[in-house]
């Protein structure tokens, strides 16, 4: 159960985003000045991550287990309905973002924070509905033929130079967050 692992691990890395993402919430109410431009290139990396990679690897693995089972069903359909619902939430606050870094558009700060803290808190849910209940109830349903199954059919990313470069955009953009709460104090 390659796949299994692998979302695993990618919920372990986005989560550790996730809370560096959440400190800086705290600072920004706590009257620290934001660092936008680091802030806009984690939530680039964490939606585009999540969207483009991340949840249509699910996506498909919850199509092959579909009509199996009733309780099943429905905790995939509120995990597609809260992929769509994610997509939305981090395409808008990158706008919002991008206006305040380019003066596009007048956003109050307050606003921003409160929509940075909602993208957080949602993404978060969501990681922790597919660990404890979706993720969980799938394993209870699946076969180990259905695993081998879906790890033929929804190999990990084929390009390694896809994996690598995600990692490295992931480390640099991790140590960065790291000393900008460090410079901060
Ligand atoms: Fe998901
Ligand atoms: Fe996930």
């Amino acid at each position: 159960m390659a796949i299994m692992t692998e979302l695993h691990q990618e919920h372990v890395n986005l989560k550790r985003l996730l809370d560096m993402l959440d400190r800086k919430v705290e600072k920004f109410r706590n009257g620290t000045h934001p660092n936008f431009q680091l802030m806009s290139d984690v939530v680039s990396y964490v939606g585009g991550y999540a969207d483009t990679h991340h949840h249509p690897r699910e996506d498909r693995m919850f199509h092959y287990f579909a009509g199996r089972d009733a309780e099943v069903d429905k905790l995939t359909a509120e995990c597609e309905r809260d992929h769509e619902a994610l997509k939305h939430l981090s395409s808008q606050l990158k706008d919002s973002i991008e206006g305040v870094l380019h003066d596009a558009a007048v956003v109050e700060l307050d606003k921003l924070v409160d929509h940075l803290a909602r993208f957080v808190q949602r993404e978060n849910e969501h990681l922790n509905f597919e660990e404890e209940k979706v993720f969980p109830a799938l394993d209870a349903v699946a076969t180990q033929a259905d695993w081998q199954a879906l790890d033929a059919e929804i190999p990990s990313p084929s390009d390694p130079l896809f994996g690598l470069k995600q990692s490295e955009e992931y480390r640099d953009l991790y140590q960065a967050l790291a000393e900008d709460d460090r410079d901060e104090g």
